[in-house]
């Protein structure tokens, strides 16, 4: 199904915050040796023709490598967020993103932000000084997907692909092409400016959530730990009495398979949650979800990867 751009003037506003997109190198041929997050996002659009009837509107939201995202930072993005998708002309707004934790900030947002508008995260995989940088294709696809009608949901923006924010998952370490959706799948393809659809928008997540934007720092404090072969108690134990001013409120397990865990890390996050402390398992697995048993004692994170179980337990805790 090929959906056309909206026929009326609209406005999409581009929401920088650094990354690889806005990266520079100091020789056109150095795709790996450059500092993330060094042009501007008004920059970024100089040589961009806006999709027909949509003006664009530069931000800067913030300025960093993204393996440096904060709270702090998702914070001031979703309240830009939420301002910008608040104003009857604006029809999305697109976000100008590190890969390396972009999958954290579209779960994010996913899950704090109620309008039906479209948020449409992109990225690049060679900083914009590159001979061939692939960030001013994929600002011009995220631009057309968030002035397309009837787009919604967060989504990310890669390669001509469209993920959800709710599945995306940075896949390669060097290909242009870093994100998959694992079992759930691209929502599309972007063709020329032109959106191909292959399932339903993602849905805006509850409003229930959505006072979390502008919630007090400092948000609860969740750990993740990974089980694997030799895995002891001792992380978990250390960071119950590690002493810091934020004390650990949540534990994710980063568990084996259909969420098993190492007998020795088992008993600790066992003695951590009779302590009070939310435990959470999230599969290793790239692909799945965990099966939940009856004789479960820890809860599971379904299909979540660890990372994206973490932001949910965090707000969850939040909420409490
Ligand atoms: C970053 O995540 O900010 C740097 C890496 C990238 O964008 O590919």
């Amino acid at each position: 199904m090929a959906i056309s751009p909206l026929p009326e003037l609209r406005r999409v506003v581009v929401l920088g915050t650094g990354g690889t997109i806005a990266g520079k190198a100091a020789s056109s041929g150095d795709n790996i040796g450059y500092t993330a997050g060094q042009v501007g996002v008004a920059d970024l659009l100089g040589g961009i023709t806006a999709p027909e009837g949509v003006t664009l509107v530069a931000e800067q939201v913030a300025q960093l490598d993204s393996k440096d995202m904060s709270f702090e930072t998702w914070q001031k993005l979703g309240q830009r967020c939420a301002h910008w998708l608040a104003q009857p002309d604006v029809a999305g707004v697109v976000i100008t993103h590190g890969t390396d934790t972009l999958e954290e900030t579209a779960f994010f947002l996913h899950s704090v932000l109620s309008s039906q508008k479209p948020v449409v995260l992109t990225c690049a995989m060679r900083p914009a000084t590159a001979l061939s940088p692939d960030g001013p294709q994929n600002v011009r696809d995220a631009l057309a997907v968030a002035s397309t009608t009837g787009a919604g949901g967060v989504t990310v923006v890669c390669a001509g692909t469209v993920h959800s924010g709710k599945d995306v998952q940075k896949v390669h370490t060097y290909s242009l092409d870093a994100f998959a959706s694992g079992d759930a799948g691209p929502i599309g393809y972007v063709e020329e400016g032109v959106v191909r659809l292959v399932r339903a928008w993602p849905d805006a997540s509850s409003s229930a959530t959505s006072e979390a934007v502008n919630a007090p720092l400092p948000w609860p404090r969740v750990e993740i730990v990974m089980s694997h072969a030799g895995a002891s108690g001792q992380i978990i134990d250390a960071l119950l009495r590690d002493g810091a001013a934020e004390p650990v409120r949540g534990l994710v397990l980063a568990a084996t398979g259909n969420g098993t865990l190492h007998h020795a890390l088992e008993a600790a996050a066992l003695k951590a949650q009779g302590a009070g402390v939310a435990v959470l398992r999230a599969t290793r697995c790239a692909k799945g979800r965990i099966l939940p048993k009856a004789d479960d004692r820890l809860r599971d994170a379904g299909a979540l990867t660890p990372v994206k179980a973490r932001i949910a337990l965090m707000l969850e805790l939040l909420g409490e």
